[in-house]
């Protein structure tokens, strides 16, 4: 709870600093720079994650398998049962330039088997965010977040990790508003 307070509390003093000491202009340059960053089997975490960068301007990054996964649902789901308890994580596609460029990190994944997708878990097991703010975005079937920050959390140890926003699949249409709001809420 102290470390949510806290990413919270960052956030709010930084754009105040920035708010009160610059000039429109100048504003612009010293903004958060953002980027989102996701993985997607179906689309919807995709929709979400573009919406994010329209409505904040960042950049987008997608992390792919290097095998994509069956298209079939139930066979999908067989798959990443067996990677599961196997402890194999799929291996993803390289290209990510790393985040220090970045401020702030969208990251957003699935809810699969009430965590973070396996290529999730797989980028940010390859990757360093130490000192970043990483706001997880989820999108699910009912489980919400589930375990999700928490594992982001224990995966990326040294960054801050904000509480998160669950979308439910099934009212993607209506997620303009509600990430509006939402990012209102600490940019
Ligand atoms: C392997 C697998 C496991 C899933 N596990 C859960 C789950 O535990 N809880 C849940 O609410 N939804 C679960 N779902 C549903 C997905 O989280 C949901 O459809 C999500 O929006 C898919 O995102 P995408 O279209 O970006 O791939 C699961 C889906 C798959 C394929």
């Amino acid at each position: 709870m102290r470390k949510i307070l806290s990413v919270a509390f960052i956030l709010l003093v930084l754009t105040g600093i920035i708010l009160a000491q610059t000039s429109p202009n100048e504003r612009k340059e010293k903004m958060p720079k953002i980027l989102v960053v996701y993985y997607s089997h179906s689309g919807n975490t995709r929709e979400i994650a573009n919406k994010l960068k329209d409505l904040t301007g960042g950049d987008i990054f997608e992390i792919q398998t290097t095998t994509p996964y069956p298209a079939e649902y139930s066979v999908l789901v067989e798959q990443v049962r067996k990677e599961k308890s196997s402890g194999v994580k799929p291996k993803i596609k390289s290209g990510f330039a790393g985040s220090k460029d970045y401020d702030l990190v969208f990251l957003g994944s699935p809810c699969w088997f009430g965590t973070i997708a396996t290529p999730v878990e797989t980028f940010l097991s390859e990757q360093d965010f130490s000192g970043k703010t990483i706001v997880p975005f989820i999108t699910h079937g009912g489980s919400g977040l589930s375990s999700s920050v928490r594992d982001i959390s224990v995966l990326q140890p040294s960054a801050n990790v904000a509480p998160g926003k669950a979308f439910s699949r099934g009212s993607l249409s209506s997620a303009q508003k509600e990430i509006a709001d939402w990012l209102a809420s600490f940019l």
